[in-house]
């Protein structure tokens, strides 16, 4: 049976009603449901409404057991019967753990995100979880930045389909069900564009790049169905996301119709002090009521401010109405108020968690996302007889999960060392740690690896160096790991390196000491054995970059999809100084987007365009642009097959390329295949001054394996 919302809130008292519009974060869940609920964290031990059974929702709580503890608490004391919703950090996995968001954008592969979402959603669920504030979508391009780990990357497009890919996964198409999830993308909106990289920072972006590149995957997310949107702690152009009243009212509901619950980050209501935005707690309630963010997580300025601001007319009860009515909402689109527990079961717990089949998915993300990044041909490893030394930080450690892994525990995951001792014979040594080392332990490195025929040099970040509040102003390998890699180097063997981090470094050293190097990102549970069978060609390695590499971290930002400049560089051999260069760093990236080796190799044909112009007012008048791809190497292989697009001149300067579609081809030794997409005037379509349309002109398209290559054709667009 249906619950009348409205009827129920008009039985409301103004507490019920706050009491709904906050979300408390429990202290520990462990010890009891009376300690659980201390009330918002930094607000001291005002327990009172929590305590009262009046509090709306609940931020990180897990296990079928403690969530359905408290929900029977709140259901006995709240005498309206009003359920809690909990909601929790539920990113690329909830026990079983796949790769970072990045290492999955890396695949490409939006049907694979989507299965790891579903199995996430299924396994939190049975754990009492009702809501993941997942995904996460900014746009980054500065990889100083360290929740770049939690975003697809740089590109609107795949930033795009990965949100849909990932609401799909999470939320299927039946609210009751009760392994799914309801999902809040996040953070809304620009937070990837933090200046400096520095998490928390202030960013400044032109109307046209919001609407063009920050955009777009959020509007995605919303199309998608997400339930909930969650506010971003930045500044944008001057005022915090949120306390925009533009962002929050005008784009999101106004432009883009979302009905659902927007909900703000973590403590970001109280924040808006600190922006100097707002002057104290009731102005900040009072500016977060009025842009319409409905939930306040953590902070308490609405529950301590919202009964003065209604008496002194600042705020009208009918917003705060609002606001609970859509929480109510959700709570019945989700069934709470029939099934408060939504079937949180310790059987389905111990069944499913960690179960085989989502443990295999979770290796199978894990070797798809890794980027073979240098392969001067010793990988695949051939013979099972050889020694190898298996060296460095993360050789026989576990640190393979990024700091949102869920109830994942690094003692699930299998040691790049153990999960190459099940091939061949392996010695290893750390031979220094992540940012420290004593020369002896390099001493002692050497050593063993002058035992071994082949060196896998296992190197990088710790978890903690990326994430929330993990922003690092050096990009390249911390502490004395290059050092590592150049004495390991000098030693004449041949040496692979596996680097796990939370982002691109910076690698041009680490290549030039590496006959192979693979990026592993923090690969989840199954990493290690992922990793062991793709240097054993057991799997091919598929991954192509979907971030640019920096060459330096001075060229940051630096990303694919950039506005051309009026002085470019016309070819390598081009020394003029007055174009736009650096005195002492190449301009392009290491490597670029949509990068990544195989273990064969491919060649592009001739592309040919069915006909060289098209009518912008003639639907359907669209052109096929297509080319033969042909494995030349001597094994199988994905090729993603990238189309690009540039427009050479609008109303405004534009990209000197965009990602508008790819797909995979795989393909066995002296195989080829055409592949084709079909370049559409929607295609074409930008925000210029007069709307989102395209603008008569001179196109050019290409296919190509990544963003710095591609034979370009063009054609026309005509208007009658
Ligand atoms: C702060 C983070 O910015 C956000 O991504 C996360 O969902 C919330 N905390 C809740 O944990």
């Amino acid at each position: 049976m249906k619950t009348d919302i409205k009827t129920l809130l008009a039985q409301m008292s103004l507490t019920e009603k706050i009491g709904q519009i906050t979300q408390v974060y429990p202290g520990s869940v462990n010890e009891g449901i009376e300690s659980n609920l201390t009330g918002p964290a930094g607000y001291g031990d005002e327990g009172d409404i929590e305590l009262a059974g009046l509090v709306g929702s609940v931020l990180g709580m897990s296990g079928a057991k403690e969530v359905r503890e408290l929900q029977d608490y709140c259901m006995k004391k709240n005498r309206l019967g009003i359920p809690l919703l909990f909601m929790n950090d539920v990113i690329h996995g909830y026990r079983t753990i796949f790769p970072s968001v990045l290492g999955l954008g890396c695949t490409w592969d939006t049907e694979l995100a989507k299965k790891c979402a579903e199995v996430a959603a299924k396994e939190s669920a049975v754990s009492g979880n009702h809501v993941t504030f997942s995904p996460m979508v900014d746009l980054a391009r500065d990889a100083r930045w360290g929740r770049i780990i939690e975003s697809p990357g740089e590109d609107p497009l795949l930033n795009s389909l990965f949100a849909g890919a990932f609401i799909e996964g999470y939320q299927g198409d039946d609210p009751l069900d009760k392994y799914r999830l309801a999902c809040c993308v996040k953070h809304f909106a620009a937070y990837g564009a933090a200046e400096g990289g520095r998490d928390y920072n202030t960013t400044e972006i032109s109307e046209y790049s919001l609407l063009e590149n920050y955009l777009p995957p959020y509007r995605a997310a919303v199309e998608a169905g997400c339930r909930l949107v969650m506010t971003a702690f930045n500044c944008l152009n001057g005022v915090p996301a949120t306390g925009s009243t533009w962002l929050n009212r005008e784009v999101l509901r106004d432009d883009w119709g979302f009905d659902g619950v927007l909900i703000s980050d973590c403590t970001a209501v109280s924040e808006l002090i600190n922006h100097g935005y707002a002057e104290d707690g009731a102005d900040a309630a009072c500016f977060a009521m009025h842009a319409g963010v409905d939930i306040e997580m953590v902070s308490a300025c609405y529950r301590e401010h919202i009964p003065a601001l209604l008496e002194e007319g600042r705020l009208d009860i009918g917003l705060v109405d609002e606001a609970v009515l859509r929480v109510l909402e959700l709570k019945e689109a989700l069934g709470l108020f029939e099934n408060p527990y939504k079937d949180a079961s310790e059987e389905e717990e111990s069944d499913l968690h960690l179960c085989k089949e989502h443990r295999e998915l979770a290796r199978k993300a894990a070797a798809d996302s890794l980027v073979l990044l240098k392969n001067d041909g010793i990988l695949p490893l051939q013979k099972s007889e050889i020694t190898v030394a298996v060296i460095g930080p993360h050789a026989n450690t576990r640190m393979h999960l990024d700091i949102w892994s869920g109830c994942g525990k690094e003692d699930e995951c299998t040691s790049l060392a153990d999960a190459m001792a099940d091939r061949v014979k392996v010695v290893t040594s750390h031979g220094c740690g992540i940012t420290d080392g004593e020369d002896e332990q390099i001493d002692e490195a050497l050593n063993t690896a002058s035992q071994a025929d082949i060196v896998v040099l296992a190197v990088g970040e710790h978890p903690s160096m990326s994430g929330e509040a993990g922003s690092r102003a050096f990009l390249g390998l911390p502490g004395r790991q290059q050092e590592l890699a150049d004495r390991m180097y000098k030693l004449g063997k041949p040496v692979i390196s596996v680097v796990f981090s939370g982002r691109p470094l910076t690698l041009v050293d680490l290549e030039a000491s590496s006959n192979a190097v693979i990026e592993a990102w923090l690969p989840g549970t199954e990493g290690g054995a992922a990793i062991a069978e793709v240097l054993f060609g057991i799997r091919q390695p598929k991954g192509r970059l979907s971030v640019s590499f920096p060459y330096t971290v001075g060229q940051l930002p630096v990303y694919y999809n950039s506005l051309p400049t009026g002085r470019p560089i016309p070819d390598e051999s081009d020394t003029e100084r007055y174009r736009s260069r650096y005195c002492d760093s190449p301009v392009d990236p290491l490597h670029p987007f949509g990068y990544g080796l195989t273990y064969t190799s491919f060649t592009y044909g001739q592309p040919r365009l069915s006909k060289d112009m098209m009518d912008k007012d003639v639907t359907g008048d669209d052109i096929e642009i297509k080319l033969s791809i042909k494995n030349t190497g001597g094994r199988d292989g994905t090729e993603i097959a990238q189309l690009y697009i540039r427009d050479m001149g609008g109303s405004f300067s534009r990209p000197v390329r965009e990602l508008k579609g790819f797909e995979a081809v795989c393909l066995s030794p002296g195989e080829s295949r055409d592949v084709s997409f079909t370049i559409t005037e929607e295609m074409l379509r930008y925000h210029t001054r007069s709307g989102y349309m395209s603008e008569p002109g001179t196109f050019m398209a290409c296919i190509a394996p990544d963003a710095a290559s591609g034979h370009w054709m063009s054609f026309t667009l005509l208007q009658d």
